[in-house]
């Protein structure tokens, strides 16, 4: 922890930062703006209560410039402010529809304060309409008011900032490869078995009874796959080769392993029906050939696979299947999942340093908090 560091349990305001070309290198520093400034006309500030810190955060900064996650949240050259899922409550609001201690749950950075120019309210939703926002994706500007969202239970907020995002993903994933009737394949292997988001897609592919869904992960979280009862089967990457090579596959893969996705293709030739490119979990082992045999990597962008059911089935129709699959998501999640709470700095910044170097035990969820 460098620059300057307030006292844990302090009212101060700051940022969480890190360096945008070393991400090892991160500080904590004061806010551009002070929250107290004066607002201006439809602006509202938020005091931000907790958020959730996994794997996704890190690949989010791993690829800040190419997927324009740095966009966000502004910060001084060469440094950058992670996003993160959480709630947070108004502080103060100079927009008419807003009144102080609504509470909200959206994309967020990594910092005690974020001020919104609020726009485009719904009885559901509110916008951040900031310049800056225009050319990025509307999913991460819209801020969800809890209290009138049907999937929201208080008592589960952590399992909320936690997985619902990464439940979103593997939602879209599932219906992706159901209206492709899973490519016809009878096997799906799922890299980073034992991430949030491969747990999440192995629920939901289960549920469908296409194919066998079979887990790849590190020897030592074979024993948590298995006892999610989420996969039908688990196997340790070094176990890849025992896998029938004969049967029509689709690889969804969350490690990112260059290596892994080509032993995969090289394995399964013409039987490889698709690949699908989600996440980066062993990011440190990114490099990606091209021309691997079988069908060609295709990356999947939640926004854009969301953007497209908005617009076949409206918004509250998806929102309303959405729900109908999360509900008995979350009822089961308590099996696996212990959610961890931590509070201030230094416990943040360690947080952040483990989830790096790929030290968090997978059944632990983080919830974090600055304030
Ligand atoms: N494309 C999209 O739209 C989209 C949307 C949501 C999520 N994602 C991606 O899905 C991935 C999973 O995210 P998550 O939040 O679900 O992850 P998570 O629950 O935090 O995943 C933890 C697991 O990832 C692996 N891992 C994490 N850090 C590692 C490291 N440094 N080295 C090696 N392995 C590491 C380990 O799994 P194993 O031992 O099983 O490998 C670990 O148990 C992320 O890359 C995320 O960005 C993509």
């Amino acid at each position: 922890m460098n620059a300057e560091v307030y006292p844990a349990g302090s009212a101060a305001a700051f940022d969480f930062q890190v360096a945008r070309k070393n991400l090892h290198d991160c500080r904590f520093v004061a806010p551009a703006l002070p929250p107290s400034a004066p607002l201006q006309a439809d602006e509202v500030q938020l005091r931000i209560d907790k958020f959730a810190f996994t794997a996704n955060n890190i690949s989010h900064a791993v690829h800040g410039e190419s997927l324009s996650y740095w966009q966000f949240f502004p910060a001084p050259e060469g440094w950058g402010r992670i996003p993160v899922w959480g709630f947070a409550e108004v502080l103060a609001s100079r927009h008419p529809q807003v009144r102080e201690g609504e509470r909200l749950f959206g994309y967020l950075p990594m910092s005690t304060h974020l001020r919104l120019l609020a726009g485009k309210l719904s009885e559901r939703s509110i916008q951040d309409v900031s310049a800056a926002r225009a050319s990025l994706s509307p999913v991460y500007s819209s801020f969800s008011r809890v209290l009138r969202d049907p999937g929201y239970f208080p008592a589960r907020e952590n399992e909320q900032a936690l997985l619902r995002p990464l439940f979103m993903t593997a939602f879209l994933i599932d219906d992706f490869l159901d209206e492709q009737a899973a490519f016809g394949a009878d096997q799906l292997l799922l890299s980073s078995a034992s991430s949030k988001t491969a747990l999440s897609l192995a629920f939901l592919l289960r549920r469908r009874r296409r194919g066998e869904v079979i887990g790849l992960t590190s020897a030592a979280n074979l024993e948590f796959c298995q006892r999610s009862g989420y996969y039908d089967r688990v196997l340790a990457y070094e176990q890849l080769p025992t896998l029938a090579a004969s049967r029509p596959t689709v690889f969804i893969d969350m490690a990112g392993d260059g290596e892994l996705l080509r032993q995969v293709h090289t394995q399964f030739g013409s039987r490889l029906r698709h690949s699908c490119r989600v996440g980066g979990t062993h990011w440190k082992q990114g490099q990606i050939q091209q021309d691997l045999p079988g069908a060609p990597p295709e990356f999947f962008f939640a926004p854009s696979r969301l953007r497209k059911r908005q617009q076949d089935w409206g918004a509250s129709a998806l929102e309303e299947r959405y729900t109908q699959a999360w509900r008995p998501f979350l009822l089961s999640v308590g099996g696996w999942m212990r959610v961890v709470p931590q509070r201030g700095l230094a416990a943040v910044e360690k947080v952040y340093r483990d989830a790096l170097e790929g030290r968090t035990p997978p059944e632990v969820g983080y919830i974090l908090s600055l304030a």
